[in-house]
């Protein structure tokens, strides 16, 4: 889907973008004119072959897995100006309460959503920093402003991020580099289909949300693209609540 940006000689690197909200955006980096490349833990270049980027397979999470795709992204896009830091887990198995999470999920959710974003952060920044130019986008979620019961390690990594976020703005600022998060709402993708399928969870769902309905993978990639766009130059250490006016009522 086309959208309203102009990123013609940008090189745009998607982390999670093998489905869902991730692979919108290439999608979207693609039809903007940049040269891009996903980052997913599997299916990286089938799905960049279906697509027509760059596809290198990693796990946001594993410090060695991330620097040898760096690497591999780099090698291919020649520089990295814009990161999307998209790749996320809503936890592992079924919601459960906040202290019954076991020690292996919450670090399986800080590692996919807070660590991975660092890591990814940290690889490609020495490459920004050198030009003086860059953006890193954050898909943090709607979760990170509000308590969503069963998801707490969840909320709390999303929190997290929207905090990185605030850290690195404020960190590079003068230094040519621009770091925003965006937080979608409940969004349709295969992170909460499940859920929109069953009538019976939906219902309750979208009674939350005052617009009535869920979001869409497009109108998300066009607010990444946005903020990762020279319009949004003076937008930086923000979160982005694309939520539905969810977040303003009870
Ligand atoms: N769908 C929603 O309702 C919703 C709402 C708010 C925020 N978000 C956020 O949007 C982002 C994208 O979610 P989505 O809805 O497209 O979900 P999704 O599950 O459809 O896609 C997530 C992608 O990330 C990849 N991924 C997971 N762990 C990874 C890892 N360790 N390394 C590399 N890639 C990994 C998956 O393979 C998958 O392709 C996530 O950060 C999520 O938290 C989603």
């Amino acid at each position: 889907m086309a959208n309203t940006y102009d990123l013609s000689g940008r090189t745009v690197l998607v982390t999670g973008g093998a489905q869902g909200l991730g692979r919108a955006i290439a999608e979207q980096a693609l039809a903007s004119g940049a040269t891009v490349c996903i980052a997913d833990l599997r299916n990286s270049a089938e799905v960049g072959k279906e697509i027509g980027v760059y596809g290198v397979d990693l796990d946001v999470a594993d410090p060695a897995a991330v620097e040898a795709g760096v690497a591999a992204a780099l090698e291919h896009l020649g520089r990295i100006d814009v990161l999307v830091n998209n790749a996320g887990i809503s936890g592992v198995g079924d919601p459960k309460p906040f202290l019954g999470t076991s020690l292996e999920e919450w670090n399986a959710v800080l590692g996919v959503n807070l660590t991975g974003p660092w890591l990814m952060a940290r690889a490609v920044s020495p490459g920004m920093l050198e030009r003086q130019d860059g953006v890193i986008v954050n898909v943090a979620s709607v979760g990170g402003v509000l308590a969503l019961r069963g998801r707490g390690p969840y909320c709390v990594t999303k929190a997290g991020l929207i905090q990185m976020t605030k850290v690195l703005a404020a960190e590079y600022a003068g230094q040519g580099i621009r770091v925003n998060a965006i937080g979608p709402g409940w969004m349709d993708t295969p992170f909460i289909r499940w859920r929109l399928e069953d009538p019976e969870l939906a219902a309750p769902m979208l009674a939350k949300i005052p617009l009535g309905r869920v979001c869409t993978p497009d109108e998300i990639a066009e607010m990444v693209l946005f903020l990762a766009s020279p319009g949004a130059a003076y937008l930086n250490g923000m979160n982005l609540l694309a939520d539905g006016a969810m977040s303003t009522t009870i």
